[in-house]
């Protein structure tokens, strides 16, 4: 039986942070036995290599004091350059473009990376607010690499749609 602090935290997240909880909620389950890069990471989502375990999962993220946060198997390097030899089935990069991928030649460089490090058909999930105050608003929709996937719906949300909370996700999947 779920102990009553979990069922508390999940009615508190689906409240006060709905984008994340449609991360762990929606999007994680859906997700098993794939080969999955997460791109940043925090304390607060250092118990997410346990919640996907189901998965194969690899960390990155460029700030080597993160890597305490991290999966096992965890990179530091900065997704717009990092060369990875293996290849995975989904990339998430939530609350990282705006957050550290400040600049339009940076995220350009992190769609054709992922680009490159995706399995044909991968798909890449970008979870971005458009709203954020003091940052950057690179929208991914506007940089040229964007059209080397195929956005698409999932979880009925959609892609490039704002969900509550001013959030974004794009699913998008690798084209040939
Ligand atoms: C907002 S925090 C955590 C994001 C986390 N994915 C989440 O679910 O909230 C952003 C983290 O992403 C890392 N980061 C920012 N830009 C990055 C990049 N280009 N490559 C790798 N990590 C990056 C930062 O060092 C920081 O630790």
């Amino acid at each position: 039986m779920k102990s009553l602090r979990k069922i508390a935290r999940n009615v508190l997240l689906k409240k006060r942070c709905y984008p994340r909880w449609v991360l762990e909620k929606k999007i994680f389950p859906s997700l098993k036995n794939k080969k999955i890069l997460l791109v940043g990471v925090a304390d607060y989502t250092k118990d997410y290599p346990k919640i996907l375990k189901y998965n194969d999962v690899t960390t990155i993220d460029l700030n080597p004091y993160a890597a305490e946060f991290g999966a096992k198997k965890h990179i530091i390097g900065n997704i717009s350059n990092v060369k990875i030899k293996e290849k995975f089935d989904v990339i998430i990069m939530f609350g990282i473009l705006n957050w550290g991928l400040d600049y339009e030649e940076d995220a350009e460089n992190a769609l054709k990376n992922c680009y490159n490090i995706l399995n044909n058909n991968g798909l890449l999930i970008i979870g971005w607010n458009p709203k954020k105050e003091n940052h950057n608003k690179i929208n991914p929709r506007t940089l040229k690499n964007f059209r080397m996937f195929q956005p698409i719906d999932l979880f009925g949300i959609g892609s490039g749609n704002i969900i509550k909370g001013d959030f974004i996700f794009e699913f998008l999947i690798r084209k040939d």
